[in-house]
């Protein structure tokens, strides 16, 4: 299950990123299925996961698209509301000649998630999910009902708190499995091993170019070397990560193992334009360690 956000992004390539108040212009304006939660079930339905996504879209002209892309990827969208009066989420995005980006969200749709359906849709599918994947673009109510809901039941939970929202602090006492970038996990506490004691669960902090280095509560950190790619377009790598991640503990895999493989996966996904294309296959991520293993 992911528990998140659905956005349409509207993509301009740049030579670089513009400062405060300045315009750039790129060739053309490119839209892509986004959104942190949608992204993240696409990956991890590509690897193989039955995936159910719960969020919301509008009932707008943009709405149905979204869906049918979700479904075309294997996302069951039976849980994602469609909302009368509202947009769906869309998001603007920059992307420059490095492939790094700038992300500004209309929430839209999202910010209407209703915590009561999130509850209620859980307790639904619970018993048949290996993992639920929640992430923050979305009321806290309904990351902390999705959160509530998941460890209560015992179910492997892995919180990706992309943006940091107050709610996520609270939440550390249920142990989820906590994914921050960088300055996300710089956000939450001062150093690794404190927001591992804090959550008392893992904590497994992306680092983008840097690779991966994750804790346990009480033991050093383990770094995870960066797999190197070609980068074209970063934008949505923290997503495939997640997807990833959570598709491999939801079949059973150790958390070391699936990290390392969201890692290649992460870095692959950069490999091409948009928030979910270059979100890889098992076999392509196979493929991809092979001449590490020479
Ligand atoms: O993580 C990338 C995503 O963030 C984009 O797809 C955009 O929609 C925003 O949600």
């Amino acid at each position: 299950m992911v528990v998140g956000a659905v956005n349409v992004d509207h993509v301009v390539v740049t030579g670089r990123l513009p400062r405060a108040g300045e315009t750039v212009v790129g060739p053309a304006m490119v839209r892509h299925g986004g959104g942190k939660g949608a992204n993240a079930a696409v990956a991890a339905a590509r690897f193989g996961a039955p995936v159910r996504l719960i969020g919301a879209v509008g009932t707008d002209d943009v709405a149905a698209g979204a869906l049918a892309e979700l479904a075309e990827a294997g996302v069951d969208v039976a849980f994602v509301e469609r909302l009368p009066e509202v947009p769906t989420g869309a998001a603007v995005i920059v992307v420059d000649a490095a492939g790094e980006n700038q992300i500004a969200v209309g929430a839209g749709a999202n910010a209407h998630v209703d915590p009561d359906r999130v509850r209620a849709s859980l307790r639904a599918a619970l018993p048949s999910c290996g993992c639920v994947l929640v992430s923050t673009e979305i009321p806290e109510a309904a990351v902390a009902a999705a959160v509530e809901e998941a460890t209560a039941a015992g179910v492997c939970c892995v919180l990706n708190p992309a943006p940091v929202v107050p709610v996520v602090a609270d939440l550390l006492r249920h142990g989820p499995i906590l994914t921050p970038n960088g300055g996300e996990a710089a956000e939450l506490a001062p150093d690794l091993a404190t927001l591992a004691a804090r959550s008392g669960a893992p904590v497994v902090v992306t680092l983008g170019g840097d690779g991966v280095r994750y804790a346990l509560p009480g033991r050093p950190p383990v770094e995870v070397a960066p797999h190197r790619t070609t980068v074209v377009d970063t934008t949505g790598a923290g997503d495939t990560f997640n997807g990833v991640l959570a598709a491999r503990l939801a079949a059973g895999d150790p958390l070391d193992r699936a990290v390392r493989t969201a890692n290649v996966a992460a870095a692959l996904s950069v490999t091409a334009p948009g928030a979910r294309a270059g979100g890889p296959t098992p076999a392509e991520v196979a493929a991809a360690l092979v001449p590490a293993r020479r």
